[in-house]
């Protein structure tokens, strides 16, 4: 399973680009919102940090198919590593259609069940982005989920990739990650708890101490 981070935040998407971990970005309308400045400007700084998919969605006010294919052609021109990502409604899918067919790979969003995941890959999308965590959030096991898609894209030969989304713990990525998810996108706070472990902390703080004891700081 590979790992995208799922933020705009430039500074923590350096921080995990130079820890060698990441290979994509995941961004959404709220995500973008939080940064608080200009969608182009931010999604351009991304693309210059990390070669790899960068998922850029269409604005949360346009729910018409002709509306999110001129602004998925607009995203898509920003750089070549971008991902329109669409949300999963009739006319997402349409557009997903129409993108796919002029070369342009799209992200279809807000996936809560295995039959949006179906019809969002015949449409031709490249990615789907099942929410675990606010299946979670309603006690509906977001993993379950995650399973299914999985069984189903197995058995079909299906080549759009799962991106695991909604992500809110390390629980989270072993779970995927053991049912089969292609990525992961995680916030940079969880890309840290996965980091540190209480024993590797107190490892490295005995291993110094005992070797100051002998040697100093030499
Ligand atoms: C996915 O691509 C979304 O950006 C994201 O994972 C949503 O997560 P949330 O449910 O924590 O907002």
């Amino acid at each position: 399973m590979k790992f995208f981070i799922d933020t705009a935040n430039v500074e923590d998407i350096r921080k995990a680009n130079d820890m060698g971990i990441i290979c994509g970005v995941t961004t959404n309308p709220s995500l973008i919102a939080m940064e608080g400045r200009d969608f182009k400007k931010v999604i351009k700084e991304i693309t210059a940090i990390v070669d790899g998919p960068i998922s850029g969605e269409v604005k949360a006010t346009t729910v018409d198919a002709d509306g999110m294919i001129r602004e998925g052609r607009e995203i898509a021109a920003i750089h070549s590593n971008m991902v329109v990502k669409i949300p999963m409604t009739t006319e997402g899918l349409k557009a997903v259609k129409v993108l796919n067919a002029e070369g342009i790979k799209t992200n279809v969003t807000l996936i809560f069940s295995a039959t949006q995941a179906l019809l969002a890959a015949r449409a031709g999308a490249a990615y789907v982005s099942p929410f675990m965590g606010r299946l979670d959030d309603i006690s509906m096991k977001g993993i379950v989920l995650i399973g299914e898609i999985t069984d189903i894209f197995k058995t079909h030969h299906i080549k759009t990739e799962i991106i695991a989304a909604s992500i809110r713990n390390p629980i989270h990525v072993i779970d995927c990650a053991k049912a089969g998810a292609d990525i992961a996108t995680v916030p940079y706070k969880i890309l840290e708890q996965m980091v540190n472990h209480p024993l590797t902390t107190q490892g490295i703080a005995k291993f110094q101490a005992d070797y100051r004891a002998v040697f100093g700081e030499s």
